[in-house]
C-alpha cells in the first residue's frame, strides 16, 4: 500500500519524506490557498518544490472545468515534472480530459469521485488513479470505506488498471480498513501517518527497558 500526504506544506511533506515511508504526495487548491500560494508561476514553483523533495508521484489538480482549459493547464503541468499526475475533477469535460491524457500518456487522478459509478467512468476513461472521498462521505452519513470496496470489486472482476487511491483520510482506522480492502494508496495529513505508529504498550514497553538498562549499568 503506498502512502501519500495530503498537503502542499512543505515542512510536513519533509517530515513525512525523512520518516522514510512516503510514496507521493496530493495536493487541490484549497490546500495550496491555505498554504498562501497563489498566482499561476508561484503554484507552478510550488509543485517544483514538492517533487524536489519527494521522489514519488504527485497530484496537481487543474482549476478548468472545460475540456480545451484542462487539456491546456494538464498539459502544462505535466510538463513540469516527470512525476507530476494532472489530477481532473469527475465532470463530464473531466473524463474527456481522462482520455485525452490518458491517449497522450499523460498520467491522471481522477479527483472528487463518491459513487461506483463513477469510479468506472474514471477507469474506462483510463485514470492511473482514482481519488475516492472516503471522510468526506462518512460527513454525511454514507459509509466511505463501502465504497472502496464496491470499486475493488469492480476493477477487480475487469482487471482495470486504475489504481485506488483512498482520499480524504481523517484517521488510521480509515488506513488500516483500506490497507485491509486492498486500497492501492492512502492519502492523508502527517497527523494520521504519524498516529499509525503510537502505541501506549510501545510507550511503557521501552521506558521499562530503558530503566531496567540503567539499573543494570548502576545509574
Ligand atoms: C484528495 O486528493 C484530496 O486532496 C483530499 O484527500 C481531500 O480531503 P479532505 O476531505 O480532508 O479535504
Amino acid at each position: 500500500m503506498k502512502f501519500f500526504i495530503d498537503t502542499a506544506n512543505l515542512d510536513q511533506i519533509r517530515e513525512a519524506q525523512d520518516l522514510g515511508v512516503l510514496d507521493g504526495v496530493t495536493t487541490n487548491p484549497s490546500l495550496m490557498a491555505k498554504e498562501g500560494i497563489t498566482g499561476q508561476e508561484n503554484i507552478l514553483n510550488h509543485y517544483k518544490a514538492i517533487c524536489a523533495i519527494v521522489d514519488g508521484d504527485v497530484s496537481a489538480e487543474v482549476i478548468s472545468t472545460d475540456f480545451a482549459g484542462m487539456v491546456k493547464e494538464g498539459e502544462a503541468l505535466a510538463a513540469l515534472h516527470p512525476n507530476i499526475v494532472v489530477k481532473v475533477p469527475m465532470i463530464k469535460d473531466g473524463v474527456k480530459a481522462i482520455r485525452y491524457f490518458s491517449d497522450k500518456g499523460i498520467r491522471t487522478n481522477c479527483t472528487l469521485v463518491f459513487s461506483a459509478g463513477q469510479a468506472l467512468l474514471a477507469a474506462k476513461a483510463g485514470a492511473t488513479y482514482v481519488s475516492p472521498f472516503i471522510g468526506r462521505l462518512d460527513d454525511i452519513s454514507t459509509d466511505g470505506l463501502e465504497l472502496i470496496e464496491k470499486i475493488r470489486l469492480i476493477y477487480d472482476n475487469y482487471g482495470f488498471d486504475t489504481q485506488i487511491l483512498a482520499a480524504s483520510v481523517r484517521h488510521t482506522m480509515h488506513v488500516i480498513a483500506c490497507a485491509e480492502i486492498g486500497a492501492d494508496v492512502m492519502t492523508g495529513p502527517l497527523s494520521v501517518m504519524l498516529a499509525l505508529l503510537k502505541h501506549p504498550l510501545t510507550d511503557s514497553g521501552l521506558e521499562t527497558f530503558l530503566a531496567d538498562y540503567n539499573k543494570s549499568q548502576g545509574k
